[in-house]
């Protein structure tokens, strides 16, 4: 187990270049067990949740090859469908995808349900489940396992109650090889549901609509293989222009599509800080006070959820009163209690947080709860006054490849530190991602 370790106070100056999106890669390399050939994916992010999923495939007896840091080949040509175990899929949320994935190839599929709690509520797959049994899926769960069965797959109307990354994804995943038309109707726009589409199209399928409400889906026989290369991760990109913000100077952020930031960096241009689009380039540059603002998350191209926490992070050290609504999950404040230890002023009443801006944060030990919101520690700790150490970082490891080499790169003073097995924090299993 390790920790970080941050001396805060530094500002930030130089590049960083911005990874593979995590929340694509978890969903497209699912889907190339729909393939029969060998998909080759660039720019696969190096973290956590992905070398899981691999290890799920391997589960499945998918061909995996390295062939170098960010790209791989894998090849399900041979794949048989077996359960996927409890034992694996409780560690990655985004273990559902198989569920979709496994019923377009095999009509049939066995996936342990990953637990149901983080961001202190619950996680529902009710509307997967639905766009399952429209497509012709009978679906239940018994013994934690989700059973999905089909003699045969028809296209079909899918109207989803809620807006959802998951479900839009899954639905897309299942219908791809369904025999017809598909219509998800109030599907998510997310990029990386752009993504996945276009991943699938680059192997044959005929998807069309993504990154619209309405997705049409017109069902193929085969999916062979080919050559794709995975967008930047908005989040990893959006999680540093915060680090930036907070702690003050310039960096230019490689590798990213602006378009995608908007919804990130007008928030903060409202704070104060310069924002300049380049074409495949941000530069951020905060070097006068930052002032308040308010956010509301709401899924794309609102000001995403998963940028709550590190946005709230700035905000702590904004001249004024900042409000956050979270707009996409029941609640996401569990990180509150770790910002209060380091002196944020904040106050959370069901969906809202009020944030007093205060002078200074200053550094303490304090916990990961989850991806973000360690990502969020991170950059709190770069603003605070001495010695911040993080705890719990496998979370942020998930998500976030090398951010201590890419955050010393530009100057922050952060380093790892191995903890004694005595010291470790509690591993809750949870996966928010
Ligand atoms: N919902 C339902 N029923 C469902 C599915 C979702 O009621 O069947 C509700 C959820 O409870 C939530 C809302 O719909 O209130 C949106 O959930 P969504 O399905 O969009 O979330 P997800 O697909 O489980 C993905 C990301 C999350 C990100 C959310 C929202 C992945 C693997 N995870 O989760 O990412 O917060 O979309 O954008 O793509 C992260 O990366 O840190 C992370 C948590």
């Amino acid at each position: 187990m390790t920790k970080y370790v941050i001396h805060g106070g530094n500002q930030l100056f130089g590049q960083i270049d911005i990874s593979g999106a995590k929340n694509a890669a978890v969903g497209i390399l699912p889907a190339a067990l729909l393939v029969e050939g060998v998909c080759r994916i660039e720019n696969i992010p190096q973290i956590s949740d992905v070398t899981l999923l691999l290890k799920i495939m391997q589960e499945l007896w998918a061909e995996v090859r390295i062939i170098n840091r960010n790209t791989l080949e894998v090849d399900c040509t041979a794949i048989q469908n077996r359960q996927v175990p409890y034992e694996l899929s409780k560690k990655i949320r985004a273990s559902y995808y198989m569920i979709g994935a496994l019923l377009g190839r095999f009509h049939h599929a066995e996936v342990a349900l990953p637990g149901g709690c983080n961001f202190g509520g619950v996680r529902p797959i009710d509307q997967h489940i639905k766009g399952f049994v429209a497509l012709g899926a009978e679906v239940d769960v018994r013994g934690g396992v989700v059973h999905a069965d089909a003699k045969e797959l028809r296209g079909a109307s899918v109207y989803l109650d809620v807006v959802s990354v998951g479900a839009t994804m899954n639905v897309m995943l299942a219908a791809v090889m369904a025999d017809g038309m598909t219509v998800i109707e109030n599907c998510a726009k997310e990029p990386h549901i752009v993504d996945l589409a276009n991943f699938l199209n680059s192997m044959g399928a005929d998807v069309r609509g993504a990154g619209t409400d309405v997705i049409k889906i017109r069902g193929v026989k085969h999916l062979r293989g080919g050559t794709y290369s995975i967008i930047p991760d908005q989040i990893e990109a959006g999680t540093y222009m915060a680090a930036v913000a907070a702690a003050g100077g310039s960096v230019v952020i490689n590798n990213v599509i602006p378009k995608h930031l908007d919804c990130i960096s007008s928030k903060l241009r409202e704070m104060g800080v310069q924002i300049q689009d380049m074409d495949d380039a941000v530069r951020v540059t905060r070097l006068g006070k930052l002032v308040r603002t308010n956010v509301k998350t709401m899924p794309y191209p609102g000001f995403p959820t998963d940028m709550q926490p590190q946005i709230a992070a700035v905000m702590s050290i904004a001249e004024g009163t900042s409000l956050v609504t979270e707009g996409v999950w029941g609640s996401r404040y569990r990180y509150v209690d770790e910002f209060k230890r380091m002196g944020a002023r904040i106050q959370v009443d069901g969906h809202v947080a009020v944030i007093e801006g205060v002078e200074k944060l200053s550094g303490a030990p304090v916990r990961a709860c989850d991806l973000r919101a360690g990502a969020a520690m991170v950059v709190a700790g770069l603003a605070a006054e001495g010695v911040t150490e993080i705890d719990c970082v496998h979370y942020i490891e998930r998500g976030y490849e090398d951010i201590v080499r890419k955050l010393s790169s530009v100057g922050a003073d952060i380093r790892v530190e191995v903890v004694p097995r005595e010291d470790e924090g509690d591993e809750a299993a949870d996966q928010a991602g």
